[in-house]
């Protein structure tokens, strides 16, 4: 039996992680670590709550004490690290947030783990740090070209520098002790369970309420999108055949326009929602708002995911059209989920499964 810890479980990636390994290992326990901040949603996990192999604990990666308790207390063989400030509008307006969490927090995690699996210069064998990045480290691409693992990072945003300064710690704690770390740098997910600040779950959101679609710039920036469930996958593949060192790209060959996702949405929608259903009425582009540009805005992402699929025997298994139709149809049929994020009552559900012990079990 393994044990696995998962850092930011209850946000939108690291939930369908946790759905995704309970469903396909038998063999694992899950301490998911969260602190639960606006991104984390008890709610992702109802599912699974009661799943004997499941395990929450609420904490802030950067409390260095309750993180060391942590692997005190359980023989941890893998750390999944998704926790993080993740929106790159936030870190525009609130850069140093991203510095405590992303940076500060993702230290702390990585000495943790050191100390607990280090004995004798020599760390105890089937441990795996996986550190959760983004294709965002390489920063923007013009027309053309791709992002591979040699792409010299230069991020443009304060969310992305973060998470680039915490790829770097990684690397440093592989080539300075030895530790045993890998990362994975991913594109833009998409999926059920995304909260309606990202895209596409905002487009979605605004379209069902009839408010305004708000397009930044021209709306052709680029982002390379991939569902959800084939991160997971990749990240599975990594922990089972990821070479420890080494910097692992996913991403589903899938560019689009911020436009034509926008346009792309409204017709799935229009498709989708019943002809007797009012809110079909107002779903059209005439709710596209072209609007101010977000400061420094990355032009294009796009990856080459060449060395996953050839050395973790990666591909990913849904196509956009089928994604994109099932995430909409997921709203659609989860708008109690959708109501209690937009009104902020999502964060009564932990003080009413956990109380305040801030322990499942
Ligand atoms: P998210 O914002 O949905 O979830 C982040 C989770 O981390 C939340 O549950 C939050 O409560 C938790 N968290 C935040 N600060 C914490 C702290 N100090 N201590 C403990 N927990 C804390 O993010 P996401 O979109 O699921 O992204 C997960 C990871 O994947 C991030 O590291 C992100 O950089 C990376 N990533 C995301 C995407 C994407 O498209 N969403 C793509 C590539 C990589
Ligand atoms: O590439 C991976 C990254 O993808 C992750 O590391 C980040 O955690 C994740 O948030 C995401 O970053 P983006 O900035 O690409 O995602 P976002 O959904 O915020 O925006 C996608 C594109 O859509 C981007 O070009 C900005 C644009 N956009 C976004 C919003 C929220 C709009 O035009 N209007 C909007 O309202």
């Amino acid at each position: 039996m393994k044990t696995c810890l998962v850092t930011g479980g209850a946000g939108f990636i690291g939930s369908n992680f946790i759905r995704y390994t309970l469903k396909k290992h038998k063999d694992i326990q899950i301490i998911n670590l969260d602190r639960l901040t606006y991104a984390g949603n008890l709610e992702n996990l109802k599912e699974i709550e009661n799943d004997l192999c499941y395990t929450f604990i609420r904490a802030d990666i950067c409390d260095r004490e309750a993180v060391c308790r942590l692997f005190d207390a359980h023989d941890i063989d893998t750390v999944v690290h998704f926790a993080a400030e993740s929106h790159v509008d936030r870190s525009i307006s609130d850069p140093c947030e991203f510095i405590r969490t992303n940076v500060l927090g993702t230290a702390a995690l990585l000495d943790a783990a050191r100390r607990a699996w280090e004995k004798n210069g020599r760390y105890k064998p089937g441990k795996l740090f996986l550190h959760v990045s983004t294709d965002e480290v390489y920063g923007s691409l013009g027309e053309t070209g791709y992002f591979t693992e040699e792409t010299p990072l230069a991020p443009r945003s304060p969310y992305s520098a973060s998470k680039a300064a915490s790829d770097m710690m990684a690397l440093a704690y592989f080539h300075t002790y030895g530790f045993p770390v890998l990362i994975t740098r991913c594109s833009n997910n998409y999926g059920p369970y995304q909260f309606p600040e990202k895209l596409i779950p905002l487009m979605i959101n605004n379209m069902l309420e009839g408010r305004p679609l708000p397009v930044y710039g021209d709306g052709k920036n680029i982002r390379d999108w991939l569902y959800v469930e084939d991160h997971c996958l990749a990240i599975d593949l990594a922990i089972q055949n990821g070479r420890i060192g080494q910097v692992y790209n996913i991403g589903g060959h899938n560019e689009k326009q911020n436009i034509e996702i926008v346009r792309l949405i409204i017709a799935a929608l229009r498709d989708l929602l019943p002809s007797r259903d009012k809110r079909r009425e107002h779903v059209d582009d005439s709710l596209i708002r072209f609007v101010e540009d977000r400061k420094g805005h990355d032009r294009r992402y796009a990856i080459d995911s060449s060395k996953t699929m050839r050395e973790l025997g990666w591909v990913p298994e849904t196509g956009f059209e089928e994604g994109i139709r099932y995430t909409i149809q997921w709203y659609l049929g989860n708008d109690e989920w959708l109501k209690h994020v937009t009104s902020g009552e999502y964060t009564s559900y932990y003080q009413k499964m956990y109380g305040k012990r801030g322990n499942a079990k």
